[in-house]
C-alpha cells in the first residue's frame, strides 16, 4: 500500500529513478519485482507451461500511473499497453479527482453465470418447471464439486431457467450463480456446469450440448465515480464539450464503438499487467453496452459547481487467485505494487481506471484535440529512436511537433546539428 500515489515529475525522472521511487512508495522486494524490471528474468519454464507450443515470449512497456486513490486508498497502477499516452492521460486525469477525494466504488459481488444448453426437450416450459422443482439439490450438487470455494465462502448461489426461441427450435437453458469470491472462476463454474448436465438431461428427457460460463458478468458489476475538477479541466466550455462528446457516444454506435475502445485502453491495461483474461473483460465490456441498445459505459453530469461528474458501469470478471496472476512473475509483482487485497478491490481500481481515461480522452478531443497530445509523445519516441538521451529527447521532440515533421532521419539531423553546436 502507497501512502500518497501522487508523484510529481515521475514522467520526468529516469527509468532506474523510477524504479528505485516506486520501490520506496511500495516497498515491493528486489526479488519481486526484478521480472517486471527485466523481463529477461522471466523464467521460460512457467511461460513454457502456460501454453502450447512455446517458444519466446512478447513482451510489451509496462508503466505506472499515478494519482488515483480509491475508496480513500491510494495507488500507483501497473499498466502493460503498447500506445503511448495512455498512462500520461489516466494519471492526469486522476489528478484532476484529488480534490474532490478521488473515485468511489461498489460492487455486485463476484458471481459468475454457467450456461446449461439442453435441446430436444417435448415440452420445454414443464422442463424449466421441473429443473426449478429439483432447484436446491442441483445447487448442493454443484458445490460438492468445488469444496475449496465454498470453504473461502463461495459457491453456487442460485440457479434460474430461460426457454429461448432459435433457429433450431426452443432450448432450455439452465443457469447457475456462483459466487467465485477471488478467482476470475471460469474454471469453477464450467465444472459445476459439468457436473449438472447428467441431472439436467435426467430431468428434462432432454441432450445436453454446451456447458460453459458467460463472459456477459452482469452479475459481476463494478460502479465507479469521480468529481473533475472543472478548474484543472479547464474553462467551462471543455465541461460542456465533454459532456457533448459523451452524449454523441450515447446518441451513435460509430462514436460509442470508439468511446468505449477509450475506456478499454486503460482498463485492458491493468487487466493485462495483472495476468488476468483481457478478452473475457472485453467481451463483458462490449455485451453489456449492448444491452438494450450500444451505449457507452460512463455517464457524465455537471454538479452545482461546474465540475464534472463521471459514473462508469462494467462487468469486472478479474481474480486474483489462479491462472496467470498467481503464476506469471510479472503479475504477481503487479498485484504487488497495487497493494489490493481481493478481486473486488482490484476490480474496484480497474474501473476507475477506465473512466480516467475515458474522461482524459474526452477532454482531449473537446479541448486541445487528441492529436495534438499524441504528436508530443510521439515525437518523444522518434527522438528517442534516433538516438536521443535525456533532456535532448524533449528539446528535440519539440522541434519536431514545431516542424511537423515527425520523422527518425529529421531527429537524427537534428540530433546531430545540436552535437556539432556542442562540440
Ligand atoms: C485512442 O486509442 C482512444 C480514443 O480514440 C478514445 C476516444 O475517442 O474517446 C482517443
Amino acid at each position: 500500500m502507497v501512502e500518497d500515489s501522487r508523484i510529481s515529475g515521475f514522467y520526468k525522472l529516469s527509468r532506474e529513478q523510477r524504479v528505485a521511487k516506486l520501490k520506496e512508495l511500495t516497498g515491493v522486494s528486489d526479488e519481486d519485482l526484478k521480472p517486471l524490471i527485466n523481463p529477461g528474468k522471466v523464467d521460460m519454464e512457467i511461460l513454457d507451461h502456460m501454453i502450447e507450443n512455446v517458444v519466446g515470449s512478447m513482451t510489451l512497456p509496462l508503466g505506472i500511473a499515478t494519482n488515483f486513490q480509491v475508496n480513500g486508498k491510494d495507488y500507483l497502477v501497473p499498466m502493460a499497453i503498447e500506445e503511448p499516452s495512455v498512462v500520461a492521460a489516466a494519471s492526469n486525469a486522476a489528478r484532476m479527482t484529488r480534490k474532490y477525494g478521488g473515485f468511489t466504488a461498489v460492487d455486485t459481488g463476484s458471481h459468475m453465470i454457467a450456461q446449461i444448453q439442453a435441446v430436444g426437450i417435448d415440452s420445454p416450459f414443464a422442463a424449466k418447471h421441473d429443473i426449478l422443482m429439483e432447484k436446491e439439490r442441483l445447487i448442493e450438487l454443484a458445490n460438492e464439486q468445488d469444496p475449496i470455494l465454498v470453504r473461502f465462502g463461495g459457491g453456487a448461489r442460485e440457479l434460474r431457467v430461460r426457454v429461448i426461441d432459435s433457429k433450431v427450435g426452443p432450448m432450455v437453458i439452465t443457469e447457475v450463480i456462483v459466487d467465485t469470491r477471488d478467482a476470475m472462476g471460469a474454471n469453477a463454474v464450467n465444472t459445476m456446469a459439468e457436473a449438472l448436465a447428467p441431472e439436467i438431461e435426467k430431468i428434462t428427457g432432454g441432450r445436453v450440448l454446451l456447458r460453459i460460463l458467460s463472459n456477459l458478468a452482469d452479475l459481476r458489476l463494478v460502479r465507479a465515480k469521480a468529481t473533475f475538477d472543472k478548474e484543472m479541466l479547464g474553462v467551462e466550455e471543455v465541461v460542456d464539450g465533454m459532456i457533448a462528446a459523451w452524449a454523441f457516444a450515447e446518441a451513435d454506435p460509430y462514436r460509442c464503438a470508439t468511446h468505449n475502445k477509450g475506456i478499454m485502453n486503460g482498463i485492458d491495461a491493468v487487466v493485462i499487467a495483472t495476468g488476468n483474461d483481457f478478452r473475457a473483460i472485453e467481451a463483458g465490456a462490449h455485451s453489456y453496452a449492448s444491452v438494450g441498445g450500444y451505449h457507452s459505459l460512463t455517464k457524465y453530469e455537471k454538479d452545482r459547481d461546474g465540475n464534472l461528474i463521471g459514473t462508469i458501469e462494467i462487468p469486472m470478471a478479474v481474480g486474483l487467485v489462479g491462472g496467470a496472476t498467481k503464476v506469471h512473475p510479472v503479475a504477481r509483482a503487479s498485484i504487488k505494487i497495487l497493494g489490493v487485497n481481493t478481486s473486488l478491490e482490484l476490480a474496484h481500481v480497474i474501473a476507475s481506471v477506465g473512466l480516467a481515461q475515458n474522461a482524459a480522452a474526452l477532454r482531449a478531443l473537446a479541448a486541445e484535440g487528441i492529436q495534438k497530445g499524441h504528436m508530443a509523445l510521439h515525437a518523444r519516441n522518434v527522438a528517442a529512436t534516433a538516438g536521443a538521451k535525456g533532456e535532448m529527447i524533449d528539446i528535440i521532440a519539440k522541434r519536431l511537433v514545431e516542424e511537423r515533421n515527425i520523422k527518425v532521419e529529421r531527429a537524427k539531423e537534428i540530433l546531430e546539428e545540436l552535437a556539432d553546436k556542442q562540440a
